[in-house]
């Protein structure tokens, strides 16, 4: 009979991380919950078990602390010997709603593109330093949690990666055509290339050059965290060849993220995460999806998929 497998899910304290856990659970996965945060994870665990999923156990992580890496990983080694799956799904918005309330009825997040980034400066601040530790957390620390993990994957018969984006990760919100090929040129693309693309963006951010290099002007350092992290998720894939590597757009879900705005639970969110973590082994690698079907990296149609939603706005209320 082959081992129960093992997951391991970043920020699985809330929201989308804590459905993705007590869903990989009830298919029978062995999920190692991480938290930054010991008492929300020790909570979120005590909650599983109390609900019968006594396959759920916590371990303190935080994803920017090579420390906190270096102690899961030990303890990865120690007790189970590897790892199965790794959901990296923690992350960080890089903004600060200053309205709510304007924030809400104006749209929520389906309101923050180019056209209405001058409208929206007093309800959406956009720090230089808070972008930077989005793109810490969302792109490098990923990365480096990804990396400590990978020799623990290996001796997986069956390994898989989740990486979470969004629909903010699509190239169409770059209006710069180099870093598009750039990005897009999985054959050539290097982990230095990537790199190399957001020392780049943080530069142009810093200068108020957003604009003048075609950046996104909205949700800036979100978008370009998720759409490297996009591209780090090909590259793996390509490296990898025995590991199957995707990243997911969970859908708009209501979440402390989006200031509980959104058209789905975080039930129905992490429905796509969990399905690429069980992932058969003939299935997809290096692909995104968006929620649970294929979708392409950069959508021609997403400006109309915006506007759709946002003409017949209705957020679902809990
Ligand atoms: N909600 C949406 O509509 C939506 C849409 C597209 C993509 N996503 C993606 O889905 C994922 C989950 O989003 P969510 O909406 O569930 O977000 P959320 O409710 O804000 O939860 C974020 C989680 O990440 C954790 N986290 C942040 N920084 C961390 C760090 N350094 N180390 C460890 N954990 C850290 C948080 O921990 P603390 O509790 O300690 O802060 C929390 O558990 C994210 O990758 C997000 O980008 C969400």
């Amino acid at each position: 009979m082959e081992d129960k497998r093992l997951a391991v899910v970043t920020g699985g304290n809330r929201g989308i991380g804590f459905e993705i856990c007590r869903q990989l659970a009830l298919k029978g996965v062995e999920v190692i919950l991480t938290s930054r945060n010991q008492d929300g994870g020790v909570k979120a665990v005590e909650k599983l078990n109390i609900s019968g999923l006594t396959n759920v156990v916590f371990h303190q992580l935080d994803i920017k602390d090579p420390s906190s890496i270096a102690c899961l990983a030990k303890f990865i080694e120690t007790r189970f010997k590897k790892l199965d799956i790794l959901v990296n799904n923690a992350a960080e918005v890089g903004i600060i709603i200053q309205d709510q309330e304007e924030f809400r009825t104006g749209g929520g997040f389906l309101q923050l593109v180019d056209e209405r980034a001058e409208f929206l400066s007093h309800v959406v601040e956009e720090l230089y330093e808070s972008g930077e530790e989005c793109l810490k957390t969302n792109y490098y620390a990923t990365k480096t949690l990804t990396e400590a993990l990978i020799p623990l994957l290996h001796v997986s018969k069956s390994p898989r990666i989740v990486n979470l984006t969004s629909m903010h990760g699509d190239l169409y919100w770059f209006h710069n055509d180099k870093v598009k090929e750039e990005l897009q040129a999985i054959e050539t693309l290097t982990e230095e290339r990537i790199d190399d693309i957001i020392q780049r963006f943080l530069l142009d951010f810093k200068n108020g050059k957003l604009k003048e290099n075609g950046w996104p002007l909205t949700l800036s350092a979100y978008k370009v965290s998720k759409a490297t992290l996009n591209a780090y998720t090909r590259l793996l894939a390509r490296k990898y060849k025995n590991i199957i590597v995707n990243c997911v757009h969970p859908g708009y879900v209501l979440t402390d993220m989006t200031s509980q705005t959104g058209f789905s639970t975080a039930e129905q969110g992490a429905k796509g995460p969990v399905k690429a973590a069980l992932l058969p082994d003939d299935g997809p690698s290096g692909v995104c999806f968006y929620e649970t079907e294929i979708a392409p990296f950069e959508s021609p149609d997403l400006p109309l998929k915006i506007k759709h939603y946002f003409q017949g706005i209705k957020f679902l209320v809990l």
